[in-house]
């Protein structure tokens, strides 16, 4: 399987975005984390176009969650894209890369009263409430400030889409959002009319994420415009804006077929031109908030091959040189990947092997994984890492994060420095009982 502007080159080595991968590894050193920018920019027209030709008052955001750092935020800018934002570090970073926080959303379930400042001091242009203890906070703080914010109420419609358990939000056995059939969200839109520094301008939910089939998705439309029209009925209550979330799956491994755009942007519109007119409903701005979808496929992660190791008659382990801390989903999700070895990509698959990581725990990144004859010192490629890999990493056991580059037409850039071992170091604190005078600790 290659992806985007991955081919095999003329040396016979993978390559992406024009760049040969094992100079990558060479210039950059792995595990590394390499971004085709052609990609993310493609699936970003693509998304905007099939939207804008079937219902020409939509705004795409992206779920900045899968993959945020400041470079892509400037990606997103000049896409047309909006920003799903969901902390008060997301939102830093959109603001310090200079994207326009007009175009922004804030998320959460749980938010802290200085994320809800941050918003509010640098213009995001709507706030998405999950609950009423959010409003009371935001009502306070936007009062405070002598502000009317525009807000969006989070609504749980009770679909529970296919997809792995861990990752379905949109039933009603959720923390996030207030639900539609349990009376909440009624009872939440009638708390926020109350408060005279809110102005409800929209709904918003979000079923869940990496989903392949496109029903739930139209079910999600019909459902929120049938309550929209409920709302009027009962509150005299104009929703202009409706935000469908995001939610769309990858191809991870060659068997899956995902919804492209086109597919996914009919679902939807057909069930909301339906019932909008079936409710006799003004058109509304419609939302969507994409991540994975987005950078998913946009993504390969290069590392290099150290031990390999035969468990006799059982199974070979090859491990590579990152693991859990690089890629948690694995052992989080179960999430499946394909693999190629970009020094041969072509050379015949001879052995199924397990691929694992180096951490203390059992990181298998990939069971059954098809492979050529490797050796240590091959360069081993991981497909479709561009969502929640790199978002998600950690530091487990000590390990460094490793760089980003973003590749285009034969340039490859750095966007995120790999951390070294002193930044590792660089929010430890002695206290001073404990400290001993030795030369290493200085
Ligand atoms: N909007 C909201 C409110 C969300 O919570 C999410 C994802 C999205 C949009 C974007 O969903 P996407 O298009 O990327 O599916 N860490 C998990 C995924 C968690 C998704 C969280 N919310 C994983 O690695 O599969």
């Amino acid at each position: 399987m290659l992806l985007g502007t991955q081919r095999v080159n003329a040396r016979g080595h993978l390559e992406i975005g024009g760049c040969d991968t094992l100079d990558l590894a060479r210039e950059f050193g792995t595990p590394l984390y390499v971004m085709d920018e052609a990609t993310i920019r493609g699936n970003c027209r693509a998304l905007r176009a099939a939207y804008a030709k079937r219902y020409p008052t939509s705004l795409m955001l992206f779920a900045a969650k899968a993959f945020i750092n400041m470079a892509i935020c400037r990606i997103m800018d000049e896409e047309g894209m909006g920003l799903d934002l969901s902390s008060g570090g997301e939102l830093y970073t959109a603001l310090k890369a200079g994207f326009p926080l007009e175009r922004a959303y804030l998320h959460g379930n749980n938010k802290a009263p200085w994320e809800l400042e941050l918003a509010l001091d640098h213009g995001v242009g709507r706030i998405v409430l999950d609950n009423e203890r959010e409003m009371a906070l935001l009502q306070e703080l936007a009062a405070a400030r002598g502000r009317v914010q525009d807000v969006l109420l989070r609504l749980s419609p009770g679909i529970k889409p296919q997809t792995h358990s861990y990752i379905q939000t949109g039933q009603i056995d959720t923390k996030f959002g207030m639900g539609i059939s349990t009376g909440c969200a009624m009872n939440g839109l009638r708390t926020a009319l109350t408060m005279p520094n809110l102005r409800i301008v929209g709904l918003h939910c979000h079923i869940g994420s990496n989903i392949m089939g496109l029903d739930s998705f139209e079910m999600a439309a019909r459902m929120m415009i049938r309550f929209a029209a409920h709302v009027r009925d009962e509150l005299k209550l104009t929703i202009c804006e409706l935000d469908l979330g995001g939610g769309v799956g990858v191809r991870y491994t060659p068997d899956q077929e995902p919804p492209s755009a086109e597919d996914y942007a009919e679902a939807v519109i057909t069930g909301l031109h339906d019932e909008l007119a079936k409710y006799d409903l003004p058109p509304l701005l419609l939302l969507q908030e994409p991540g994975r979808s987005i950078v998913g496929e946009a993504g390969t992660t290069l590392y290099t091959i150290g031990t390999i190791k035969d468990v006799p008659g059982i199974r070979r382990y090859v491990s590579v040189d990152g693991g859990m801390s690089d890629n948690p989903r694995p052992a989080l999700y179960e999430a499946k990947y394909s693999t190629l070895v970009a020094n041969k990509p072509e050379a015949p698959l001879t052995q199924k092997v397990t691929i694992a990581g180096k951490h203390c725990e059992c990181d298998n990144l990939i069971f059954d994984a098809d492979l050529p004859d490797v050796a240590s010192g091959d360069l081993l490629a991981v497909q479709t890492t561009g969502a929640y890999n790199y978002s998600m990493a950690s530091n487990y056991n000590r390990f460094t994060k490793p760089a980003v580059v973003l590749v285009n037409d034969g340039q490859a850039e750095l966007i995120a420095a790999r951390e070294t071992l002193d930044d590792l170091l660089s929010h430890d604190v002695i206290p001073e009982r404990l400290q001993k005078s030795c030369a290493a600790c200085g």
